[in-house]
């Protein structure tokens, strides 16, 4: 539907609406921790969808939602008309009638585009197995708590070429900073973007090289379990331990988006290691996405 802002894929959003994004976050962050109110969707409410797990999605948009002044619903496949075969088009316009915004985990990307097409309110990509960009929009915002401004700075992907490393690629290109990816054979990206910023790198200890912030996710994404058992011989060279981490600049940090595999992708020295920065990571989802909220239903931050 026209005049519908929504945030599917990373790219939605512009380099300016990112700035304001990032501007609203730091505000909704300190007064959420200096216990001040920010209700600005008092009576609003979030419908989230979920044809996948999830424990930190669901909790900071619930949450969110809630510290917002609003209230939010859970739906999953299971007990909703949703998996028994309403057509997608159908359920978006329903749904949409009843809420203000509408957060979907699914499989395919298309799904959430064809939702998004019928939808009379603002849908969030909340993961597809093509996407995750709430969770690189928390993961951006970390960096720049931790380091300052990314643009220019080296971000070093580490494994599979999946949901987040795609989101990834699209943040390097609109935020203008090197994204150094380092995937298994078989398991590369095939959309590197033209501007130069995103390159492939064969060894893993290549791609970190000088890079201030170094990533990973698991092995084998939801959806693709059937392949784990490949996926664990392939990937052996590809997890991130101290060795790999001392190649990359003095005080860089590590980013995991979690849930992780502890001595797969990621060795717990390194994910509890001083230069970890999980934990804040993963508590920005609930700032990151007060603000897009926010943003998606009354417009980029005038402050
Ligand atoms: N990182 C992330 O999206 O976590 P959940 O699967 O727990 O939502
Ligand atoms: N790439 C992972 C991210 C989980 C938050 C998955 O899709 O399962």
């Amino acid at each position: 539907m026209k005049d519908v802002k929504h945030f599917l894929r990373f790219s939605d959003l512009t380099r300016e609406e990112l700035d304001s994004l990032f501007k609203l976050t730091s505000e909704i962050k300190k007064k959420y921790k200096a216990f001040e109110r920010h209700h600005t969707l008092e009576d609003r409410t979030l419908v989230m969808v979920f044809e996948k797990s999830s424990t930190r999605t669901r909790l900071s948009f619930e949450l969110g939602m809630s510290q917002l002044g609003g209230s939010s619903v859970y739906l999953n496949t299971k007990d909703s008309q949703l998996g028994r075969g309403e057509p997608v088009a159908d359920s978006a316009r329903v749904i949409s009638r009843m809420c203000d915004l509408v957060m979907i985990r699914t499989f395919e990307q298309e799904m959430i585009e064809t939702f998004a097409n019928n939808s009379s309110v603002p849908v969030i990509n909340g993961l597809t197995d093509q996407h995750h960009p709430c969770q690189v929009l928390a993961d951006v915002f970390t960096f720049i708590e931790k380091k300052g401004s990314i643009r220019d700075a080296t971000v070093a992907w580490i494994g599979d070429s999946n949901n987040m490393c795609n989101s990834w690629i699209e943040a390097a290109e609109i935020l203008e900073f090197n994204l150094n990816i380092s995937s298994p054979p078989g398991y590369e990206p095939t959309n590197l973007s033209e501007s130069g910023c995103t390159k492939f790198f064969p060894t893993p200890d290549a791609a970190v090289r000088n890079a201030d912030l170094v990533t990973t996710d698991v092995w084998a994404s939801m959806g693709f379990e059937e392949e784990t058992k490949l996926r664990k011989l392939a990937f052996q060279k590809w997890q991130v331990n101290k060795a790999l981490m001392a190649q990359a600049a003095k005080n860089a940090i590590f980013m995991h988006c979690l849930p992780a595999h502890r001595e797969e992708e990621v060795t717990s020295e390194v994910i509890d290691g001083d230069q970890s920065v999980v934990w804040d990571e993963a508590e920005n989802r609930l700032h990151v996405q007060k603000a897009l909220m926010e943003t998606l239903l009354l417009g980029p931050s005038k402050s």
